[in-house]
């Protein structure tokens, strides 16, 4: 099995870290636009376009499956994905929804949404959820998270002084769906914050378990052929890719 896993730049590697650890593929083609990052704040044309331009990239490879790694990708435009490629597409929300439905049986949970201003403004997440029967939710658009990561910056006061920021005004919730690539990497400082009873929903486990339950992937394979490829500095993101991978 070959996929090619598709990011605006670097965050999607906390997605391929789950692939990874669950051996679910023979080889990762892992595509980020880091020419064009951030997507989190460009309009639904511009995420189509650009969208459509990696199924382009990833026709250059026999993939058994492209991934989409990047939560306003998967908000945006997954059916134009679809439409353009000989492979089939899945993408994070979608699996972000079952993953959520699978863990909170309770319909009157209280949800909270992270994710970037166009996946926020997407409604893709609360939509889903509305239709799985869950009602009591609340979405936040909290795109600085993506540079202070892209920083390196894990805890401390400028995450706490940013958690104040955009957390002051929100209700304790039973779960939160971290829902873009850059936030796993933060997960710990938010379930500090918010306290351990509440679950985290991350995109890469929710598509592990996606494609183990639903799509019943049960080969596990040996060793997994990674590949790195970018719009813009491909060699960095190799470097990163091999530090956060940690291979
Ligand atoms: N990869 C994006 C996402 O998951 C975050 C970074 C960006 O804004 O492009 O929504």
């Amino acid at each position: 099995m070959k996929v090619g896993v598709f990011d605006s730049g670097i965050g999607g590697l906390t997605v391929v870290k789950s692939l990874l650890q669950h051996r679910l593929f023979e080889e990762i083609i892992y595509f980020g636009d880091t020419a064009r990052v951030p997507y989190g704040i460009k309009d639904k044309t511009t995420i189509i376009r650009y969208a459509i331009e990696a199924v382009e990239f990833f026709k250059n490879f026999e993939l058994d499956l492209i991934i989409v790694a990047c939560n306003t990708v998967s908000a945006h435009a997954l059916t134009e994905m679809r439409e353009v490629s000989s492979c089939p597409v899945i993408g994070v929300v979608e699996a972000g929804i079952l993953a959520t439905a699978n863990a909170i049986k309770d319909k009157n949970s209280n949800i909270l949404i992270l994710g970037t201003k166009a996946t926020i403004n997407s409604k893709a997440y609360e939509t889903g959820l509305k239709a799985k029967g869950f009602n009591n939710l609340q979405a936040k658009a909290t795109g600085l998270f993506v540079p202070i990561v892209e920083e390196e910056i894990y805890s401390g006061e400028i995450l706490e002084a940013t958690f104040r920021h955009y957390f002051s005004d929100i209700a304790k919730p039973d779960a939160i769906i971290l829902g873009c690539t850059h936030f796993p990497l933060i997960s710990d400082a938010i379930q500090n914050y918010f306290g351990k009873e509440t679950i985290l929903i991350h995109s890469g486990d929710a598509i592990v378990q996606q494609l183990e339950i639903d799509f019943k992937f049960n080969t596990k394979y040996e060793k997994t052929k990674l590949e790195f490829f970018a719009s813009e500095n491909p060699e960095s993101l190799k470097a990163i890719g091999k530090k956060w991978l940690n291979i």
